[in-house]
């Protein structure tokens, strides 16, 4: 069982009474197994009150950057007031412990253990970190599609620019509101071809709140994986950011050998705070680019003068000095997620967003980029404004102290995005303030 359990902990205290979570990182056990949610979810309103948010602005953009509920602030401002207190003593005590308590409880989430997860500062660091660090060369191919973000496409062609590998982009649908999860999978697979490696795919697209079905895309790459040597394979990555903290869901049920994402989205996490979460062929892959301080072994090898072996979540965890207040309270805010449950607050994410959806749908000047269907979307509510652009959009929508965004793709959307810190009628609220832009 993970450390994040946190026995002793009463989760009614926690999450209705508002008192801050106990330290979580007392054991921590090196094979780690996602827990079933509590049996009911929390009182929605009632767990509000763990947020110090301006409750006089609808914050509808937990896709963009997180404010952190009561545990982690508290657990950040310890660390914080403790190293200033004694920065060298405090920190020899506690960087290896805190930061693999980090790592455990990230296990824990993904049920993978310990070692196969690296930790990193933001979506953007992990994927490049991954792309850099890939054993592609001229002559192999790296398979992605249009729609994925500029941080996949930038850092595939920085990459592709030292290791002469190809990149390939192909469409998997002809509009987002009338993609299907059979056609997906059958253009992905029809595209590999004997050259590809990597298959480089987003979770949920930020553009369109496009859910990609990331268990079929993995079951339809094994049996071409079957035929190839291991390191012949396609490794299959995943920028994961906005279904991670979202979905019910760990990494062998999704399939992928890499998922990325920060935690200072939808895990509502420290600033600054990333995960990378690898299966062992994508280790067996994988190089660092960065040295860690985390891995003793690194050091030895160092010293001696030999090679360290093969990348594990440690090794491919970057060094140096850094926020490690931040970092060191990773482990609280997967406590406070797990606490509230997995499987609630995908419901409750679904259950608003679906109304937000609905809601728009059913106004003439407005059209849904997302699909109404659960199964394809997840927190992410994208849309267009007849006679307004995006931005236009936005501005006006923040004059009713809504805060959506919208994205740099082309096109680019209105994007309204619902999280558990939200009420139906924060929801309805902003339904208001989008039918006064007609
Ligand atoms: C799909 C996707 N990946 C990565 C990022 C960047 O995430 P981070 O701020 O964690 O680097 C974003 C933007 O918010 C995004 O939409």
């Amino acid at each position: 069982m993970g450390s994040t359990g946190a026995p002793g902990v009463d989760r009614r205290s926690l999450l209705g009474l508002g008192l801050a979570a106990p330290s979580v990182v007392a054991a921590a056990p090196a094979l780690a197994q996602s827990p079933p949610s509590p049996a009911a979810p929390p009182d929605w309103n009632r767990l509000r009150g763990q947020w110090d948010l301006d409750w006089s602005e609808v914050d509808l953009s937990a896709m963009l950057f997180a404010a952190n509920p009561k545990p982690v602030r508290e657990a950040v401002a310890r660390h914080r007031a403790a190293l200033g207190r004694n920065p060298i003593t405090y920190l020899e005590a506690n960087n290896r412990r805190l930061q693999n308590a980090a790592r455990v409880a990230a296990g824990t989430y993904f049920d993978v253990p310990v070692e196969q997860v690296g930790l990193c500062e933001s979506t953007t660091a992990g994927i490049a970190l991954v792309y850099a660090g890939l054993d592609l060369r001229y002559g192999q191919e790296v398979l992605t599609t249009v729609h994925d973000y500029y941080v996949t496409h930038e850092a595939l062609r920085l990459a592709a620019r030292r290791n002469g590998a190809s990149i390939r982009k192909i469409a998997l649908h002809e509009g987002a509101p009338g993609a299907s999860a059979e056609e997906m999978v059958r253009r992905i697979a029809a595209a590999i071809t004997p050259a590809t490696r990597v298959l480089a795919l987003t979770w949920v697209h930020s553009s369109t709140g496009l859910k990609l079905p990331i268990a079929e895309i993995a079951a339809a790459l094994a049996p071409i994986n079957a035929q190839r040597a291991p390191a012949d394979r396609v490794l299959f990555c995943v920028d994961g950011v906005h279904g991670f903290g979202v979905e019910d869901t760990t990494l062998p049920a999704l399939g992928c050998d890499v998922l990325v994402a920060g935690c200072h989205k939808w895990l509502f996490g420290p600033h600054g705070t990333g995960v990378m979460i690898f299966s062992p062929l994508a280790l067996s892959r994988l190089s660092p680019t960065i040295p860690t301080f985390l891995s003793p072994g690194a050091y030895s090898a160092w010293l001696g003068g030999y090679d360290p072996g093969p990348a594990d979540g440690a090794r491919m965890t970057p060094g140096g000095f850094k926020a490690f207040e931040h970092v060191w309270s990773l482990a609280e805010a997967f406590q406070f997620h797990q606490m509230v449950g997995k499987a609630h607050v995908a419901a409750r994410t679904r259950e608003l967003a679906s109304r937000l959806k609905s809601g728009l749908a059913a106004m003439p000047h407005v059209r849904l980029a997302t699909p109404a269907d659960p199964r394809l979307s997840a927190g992410i509510v994208s849309f267009e404004v007849a006679g307004l652009s995006p931005q236009a959009a936005v501005q006006r929508l923040r004059t009713w102290r809504v805060i959506g965004s919208d994205a740099p793709y082309s096109p680019s959307y209105v994007r309204l995005t619902p999280s558990i810190r939200n009420t139906p009628q924060d929801v309805d609220f902003a339904l208001q303030a989008v039918a006064a832009l007609a």
